[in-house]
């Protein structure tokens, strides 16, 4: 019979989801975490308003061995159905950007809604204690809780990925899936700021400055805002971009997204006497004007400097490429890219062929979104999509 008829195993957004629905199943549920409080990662996301959702989901949106998997569990659990729910308990939300829908006052409402859903399905919490020791036997998974051992025919891994260890975030659901022979697609940080060599002093001159540009890696391309900081790079461009880059790979930034390269041509004929610095003080923050401008080793008023000199002025501006010396790591990694492998997992229910009775969902699967509440809707998707099956 075992003690409950599932143990889920992480109480972030997933697990809450996925215990809560199978709560309401009439399911005896226990969710367990290693936190004193659930849902950790929801109260700092999207700066405490939590970017919950977004409208434009769709699997082309995440990143995974298998492209095809997340799309049974998002078209099952959609945006509307999670808005349904907080609609429910009157949380009130606003879309900042492309989609992105945010909480109007605090994340707080979120896992306070979560944890209420999950006391409505009769769901027990073990907070504030390591989790150890699984077992596999007689039908049923064993758990070390603390000092006691907990039974149950199911187990759902919900421990999510390593990024932001001081979280209590682990790796915690790839050593449980290798302990029971699933694969793990290498993980890395994703979402996360990339670093800069001595070579790109450019950049580093130009810590706090932010412009609108279109960043590309391979045939991948953000059209979003990009940060210089002190180290790096960041900004909801860059972090997109980060979570396709290979190391020792170039990346390519457009700072003129809106422009034809000839633009500067076309600048010379209208205003012939307006001074190069002037105009890209027009179009970019004045110290990456300056910036660029020393780069660019160009200076005067328009009308004196050659066509063949704006046109490569242009083409540098749309074209300029760097090396990132790397990331800041899973210490500000949004998420981790990677995880338990799909191959091994029921696409509609989230439960593993070789071994009947263990799930993984979430951030902890092979199942990566891009910035902007894909990653929360896939928590909540998978999470349903087991919460249904147990
Ligand atoms: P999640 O990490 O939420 O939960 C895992 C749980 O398992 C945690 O409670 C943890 O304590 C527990 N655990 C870990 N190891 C354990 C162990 N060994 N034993 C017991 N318990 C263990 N996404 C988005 O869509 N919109 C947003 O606005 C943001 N913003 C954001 C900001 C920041 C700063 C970060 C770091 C991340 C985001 N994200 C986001 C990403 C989002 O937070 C993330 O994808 C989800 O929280 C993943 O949900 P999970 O439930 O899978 O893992």
């Amino acid at each position: 019979m075992g003690d409950y008829d599932a143990i889920i195993l992480g109480a972030g957004a997933a697990g809450m989801m996925c215990a809560a629905t199978a709560g309401q199943r009439g399911r005896r549920v226990l969710l367990a975490d290693h936190a004193d409080a659930p849902g950790k990662k929801i109260l700092i996301s999207g700066g405490g308003r939590c970017n919950f959702t977004n409208i434009h989901t769709a699997a082309d949106r995440y990143l995974s061995a298998n492209p095809h998997f997340a799309k049974s569990a998002l078209g099952r659990y959609t945006p509307q159905d999670f808005l349904t729910l907080i609609g429910r308990y009157g949380i009130a939300w606003h879309e900042k950007t492309l989609g992105q829908l945010f909480c109007d006052g605090s994340a707080k409402q979120v896992v306070a809604m979560l944890e209420e859903e999950c006391t409505a399905g009769g769901v027990t919490m073990a907070l504030g204690q390591p989790v150890t020791d699984i077992s596999h036997g007689d039908g049923l998974f064993r758990v070390k809780l603390g000092d006691r051992i907990v039974s149950a025919p199911s187990l759902v891994l919900a421990t999510g990925g390593p990024s932001i260890p001081k979280l209590g975030a682990t790796g915690f659901a790839y050593e449980v899936a290798r302990q029971f022979d699933l694969k793990v697609v290498q993980p890395r940080p994703a979402l996360v700021p990339f670093t800069l060599g001595p070579d790109d002093a450019l950049f580093q001159s130009l810590s706090g400055v932010s412009a609108e540009v279109e960043v590309r890696w391979n045939k991948t391309r953000f059209r979003e805002a990009a940060l210089f900081t002190h180290r790096g790079l960041s900004g909801p461009a860059m972090l997109q971009i980060s979570s396709y880059w290979e190391h020792r790979t170039p990346i390519h930034v457009n700072f003129l997204p809106d422009l034809d390269v000839d633009w500067l041509l076309a600048e010379k004929r209208n205003r012939p006497r307006t001074g190069l610095r002037r105009v890209l003080v027009e179009r970019f923050p004045e110290r990456m004007a300056d910036a660029l401008l020393e780069r660019i080793g160009a200076q005067g008023d328009l009308g004196n400097l050659p066509d063949k000199t704006l046109r490569q002025i242009g083409e540098r501006l749309a074209g300029w490429s760097f090396i990132p010396s790397g990331t800041e790591g899973y210490a500000k990694a949004e998420v981790t890219v990677g995880g338990i492998a799909t191959a091994g997992l029921s696409s509609r229910t989230m439960e593993a062929a070789k071994v009947p009775g263990l799930y993984a969902i979430g951030e902890a699967v092979d199942v990566t979104g891009w910035l902007g509440g894909y990653n929360f809707q896939w928590a909540w998707a998978s999470g349903w999509a087991a919460g249904q099956a147990l």
